[in-house]
């Protein structure tokens, strides 16, 4: 454990904080867990709960203001749903707190670049929890682009879906909470796209599939042109098997990711193919959020800026708005009216 731990709060207890991030404040080098927020305190101790031993005197919160309003509190873990990113983000840092929120920081470029604006005034640090770019697998594959070492690269293919069927009431199905497939699984594809190409499309075409009766749309295929022939094909969807895949195509070769975003913590292999000759690396298996935090934690001590710069965030969110334009698809689904609770 670090001398002197980044302290955390937690806003919202849902399942990606419950399963993956607080288990990871809690085995991080240099993070503290100290205060998580419901909107209801019951949610918020059953939270702590089962980590109560490893989480000495960690507080269960009612009500998000109450965690931005503890000086305890450093750095801010925002795991509500996609419609309240900007306004928690945006409160976490007037409060002095650095942010880090989950993917997607916005439903909007305007929006995500009013967040970075708030953050770089009250000089706090900001992260979109894009954790897959934080496994070392991404970081050796971005780096054998940028090394050559498959030529320039004219398309990157990525895909990413699961079925939630039997899932009815998830917020990834209701507009007003800023669901959608693209805006969920699909922004992973989109963003390693973004990430190989170092710069936004300059034209999409793009597809979305609303189902009968449904608020939001359960599947997206889009095609991005980053110009001099540089193509970016991406789907997504809430159906069909669990799926998920990068393969990143230039003139000498291609690089395949078989597992690019939830590799969990087992070991993964990313093949290099060129001519005849294959390539595998093997990675150890790692726990991404963990390292994900302990980046944010060390760029928080030393004030040096973190790998993925924020204004990423709103080259993301303008991407996912091209993509949705191109469909047709309504955008945004949700006036951002304030949240209601306390
Ligand atoms: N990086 C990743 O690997 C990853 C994986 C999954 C999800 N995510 C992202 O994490 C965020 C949360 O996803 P999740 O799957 O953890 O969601 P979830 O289990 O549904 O949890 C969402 C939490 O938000 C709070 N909340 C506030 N207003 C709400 C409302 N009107 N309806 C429902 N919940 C409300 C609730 O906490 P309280 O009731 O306790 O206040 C709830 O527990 C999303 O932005 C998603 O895109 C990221």
């Amino acid at each position: 454990m670090a001398h002197d731990p980044l302290r955390w709060g937690v806003l919202g207890t849902g399942k990606i904080g419950r399963n993956a991030m607080i288990p990871a404040m809690l085995a991080a080098d240099n993070a503290r867990l100290v205060a998580v927020a419901s909107r209801d305190l019951a949610r918020a101790e059953a939270a702590l709960a089962p980590v109560a031993d490893r989480a000495p005197g960690a507080r269960a919160l009612a009500g998000y203001a109450a965690l931005l309003a503890d000086p305890e509190v450093e750095a801010v873990y925002i795991t509500l749903p996609n419609s309240q990113h900007v306004e928690w983000s945006t409160r976490a840092a007037q409060a002095g707190k650095h942010v880090l929120c989950e993917k997607p920081l916005a439903l909007t470029a305007d929006d995500a670049r009013r967040v970075v604006d708030a953050c770089r005034t009250s000089n706090v640090l900001l992260l979109e929890g894009f954790m897959y770019r934080f496994h070392p697998q991404t970081a050796w594959t971005l780096e054998q682009v940028a090394a050559g070492r498959i030529g320039p690269v004219v398309t990157v293919r990525g895909s990413f879906a699961f079925d939630i069927r039997g899932r009815p009431h998830d917020i990834r199905l209701q507009g007003a909470l800023g669901g959608g497939s693209l805006l969920d699984v699909g922004s992973y594809p989109l963003t390693y796209c973004l990430a190989v190409f170092a710069e936004s499309p300059r034209a999409v075409a793009a597809r979305a599939q609303v189902p009968p009766g449904a608020e939001v749309e359960h599947a997206v295929a889009a095609a991005l042109d980053f110009g001099a022939g540089r193509l970016g094909v991406i789907d997504c969807g809430f159906r069909g098997p669990r799926h998920q895949r990068v393969e990143i195509v230039g003139e000498d070769g291609r690089i395949v990711v078989e597992a690019p975003f939830t590799p969990g913590t087992t070991d993964t292999v990313v093949r290099v193919v060129r001519g005849d000759e294959t390539l595998e690396k093997r990675f150890a298996g790692v726990d991404q959020y963990r390292l994900q935090l302990e980046h944010f934690g060390h760029a928080a001590r030393s004030r040096s800026p973190l790998a993925i710069p924020p204004e990423d965030a709103v080259a993301n969110a303008a991407a996912i708005e091209a993509i949705y334009r191109a469909a047709g698809y309504t955008w945004p689904p949700v006036a951002h009216a304030r949240s209601d609770h306390p």
